[in-house]
């Protein structure tokens, strides 16, 4: 029998900092569902020699360059958010390199479905693109505590890093389904197991 699936289904994946996007996926995979990273290819299409990668250096200078020769993202964040002008000049550029980086990486896959990690989801109005909208539910204080942990930060840092996203809340309004991750690693491989199930039976 052959199982060729045209076009796989998008259960977009996304949470706050250290709500456990990362390690949810890397569940997902383990029971061999294909993931797409959106931060992933944000750098890629920003990879040195890219055609984006030629137009910032033009545009900004080879001071915009680390030392290594790419782009000094961190710089990059500092410039666009102290000026409407240059993020939205970087925006139309780099909006259409990802979203055909996107489209193509999704056409690629032979799967019922797959799971597309991104953070920005609800920020940045990409909720169209998902067949299916998967929320993480992390209180602030496991975020906070878990972001220490993994980061090695202090706390008042990391409550800014938590406290500059959009809430819960306003997320969770998005869903179709949700990921309570507020127990340990195997309540929450219970939880990807069973929305496996659940997502296969929809999208076969
Ligand atoms: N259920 C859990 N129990 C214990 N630690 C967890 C749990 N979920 C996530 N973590 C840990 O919390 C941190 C943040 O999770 P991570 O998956 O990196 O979040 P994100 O990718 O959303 O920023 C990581 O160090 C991860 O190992
Ligand atoms: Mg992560």
């Amino acid at each position: 029998m052959n199982l060729g699936y045209i076009m796989p289904f998008v259960v977009a994946l996304s949470g706050g900092i250290a709500s456990g996007k990362t390690t949810i996926a890397n569940l997902f995979a383990k029971l061999g569902v294909p993931i797409i990273d959106a931060d992933l290819i944000a750098r890629q299409v920003v990879a040195p020699d890219s055609a984006a990668f030629v137009e910032i250096v033009h545009h900004f200078s080879d001071e915009i360059l680390l030392p290594t020769g790419e782009l000094d993202r961190s710089q990059l964040r500092e410039i666009i958010f102290n000026n409407d002008h240059e993020r939205l000049w970087l925006n139309s550029l780099l909006h259409p390199l990802i979203a055909s980086e996107t489209s193509k990486q999704i056409a690629e896959i032979n799967a019922p479905y797959l799971l597309w990690v991104i953070p920005l989801l609800i920020e940045n109005r990409l909720t169209s693109f998902a067949d299916r909208i998967l929320i993480i539910e992390t209180s602030p204080i496991l975020q906070l505590e878990r972001l220490i942990m993994r980061d090695h930060i202090d706390e008042p840092l990391a409550m800014k890093m938590v406290q500059a996203q959009t809430s819960n809340e306003k997320r969770l309004a998005f869903a179709n389904d949700v990921i309570k991750n507020e127990g340990n690693l195997a309540d929450l491989a219970n939880q990807v197991a069973k929305l496996h199930q659940h997502y296969l039976m929809l999208f076969n």
